[in-house]
């Protein structure tokens, strides 16, 4: 980022937020039931100033919908009743696998017009400014992903943010990899919803068993037992199949990891395409990185960040 493309007020802010995954839960999660979510170490940058020239410039390269970034902007000026013009840059490590990019956009912009302004405000008001951008552009969604980007680490999330607790989570042995296909959360959201309204007795069971998957995840994930997370995950995704959200790439990328020794595999997020997860001992992750790649898998380099 260019320092003299801003105005020379020195109020120029520079704030990152980072990508998520999710670990457990999805889609249950848009009904209030539980999730477990991890930040990874690959980042989302926005920077902020006033206009020189009193004329709004947001330039994102990388993001072709700007809509998130303008509704935060909007959002902002009607909740601190500011009227000024600013120009706004993002740079992405994190686009276009499903790593929540659109949330961390929204996360770091508004954090960085709060900053920019020096207002003093807690991390859950920001959670609910955030949220609200979310829900305006896309009009459902449960919230996981800004709690990620403001919390960061592991956290368990339900009831659309009544619950957020950071967990004492550190080295969770994953492998990501990308389907190739770019998921439509929006759309996935409304096939469960589909899926709801004609057999709602059927999909409530699934979203209370995942609720309890979540909820075991949470006692092993902190005791670092894999070997029953993997087989947690395994039960989740078999649930998500059951949804009918998963694809037959990711099937057959997840069925690779576990035929290749991994300790579970699911796909992660919104299904429909985006990544699936494998969790992996040292001694196996390069077969099972191998493995996923002969299914079609694209290994990609990220970490959950401690
Ligand atoms: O599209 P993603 O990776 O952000 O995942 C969506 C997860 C859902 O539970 C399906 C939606 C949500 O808002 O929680």
């Amino acid at each position: 980022m260019d320092k003299k493309k801003f105005d020379s007020k020195n109020k120029y802010i520079e704030v990152k937020a980072h990508g998520k995954l999710m670990l457990l839960g999805e889609h249950a999660v848009v009904y209030g039931y539980p999730c477990l979510v991890s930040a990874v170490n690959k980042y989302l940058t926005v920077t902020v100033d006033f206009a020189d020239n009193k004329e709004e410039r947001i330039v994102t390269p990388g993001i072709s919908d700007q809509s998130f970034i303008k509704e935060t902007v909007k959002i902002f000026r009607n909740r601190f009743n500011k009227k000024e013009p600013f120009t706004i840059e993002t740079k992405s490590e994190i686009g276009g696998y499903g790593l929540g990019s659109s949330a961390a956009a929204v996360v770091a912009t508004m954090k960085a017009l709060i900053q920019l302004y020096k207002i003093k405000i807690n991390e859950k008001s920001l959670f609910d400014l955030c949220y609200k951008v979310i829900l305006n552009i896309q009009g459902i969604g449960s919230g996981y992903d800004v709690a990620s980007a403001i919390y960061g680490g592991t956290i368990y999330y339900a009831q659309k943010g009544k619950i957020i607790e950071p967990l004492d989570v550190c080295g969770i042995p994953l492998v990501i990899a990308y389907s190739g296909v770019k998921a439509d959360t929006v759309a996935q959201i409304n096939l469960v919803k589909e899926k709801m309204k004609n057999y709602k007795e059927g999909v409530t069971k699934i979203f209370e068993n995942i609720a309890k998957l979540v909820d075991e995840a949470k006692k092993v994930i902190i005791a670092k037992d894999w070997v029953r997370l993997g087989t947690l995950m395994n039960y989740n995704q078999d649930y998500l199949e059951d949804l009918g959200i998963s694809t037959e790439k990711l099937n057959s990328m997840i069925l690779a990891a576990r035929k290749s020794g991994a300790y579970g595999a699911k796909l992660s997020g919104a299904g429909g395409g985006d990544c699936m997860i494998a969790l992996v001992s040292e001694e196996k992750k390069s077969g099972v990185e191998q493995a996923i790649k002969t299914a079609g898998g694209q290994s990609i380099d990220i970490k959950i960040k401690n």
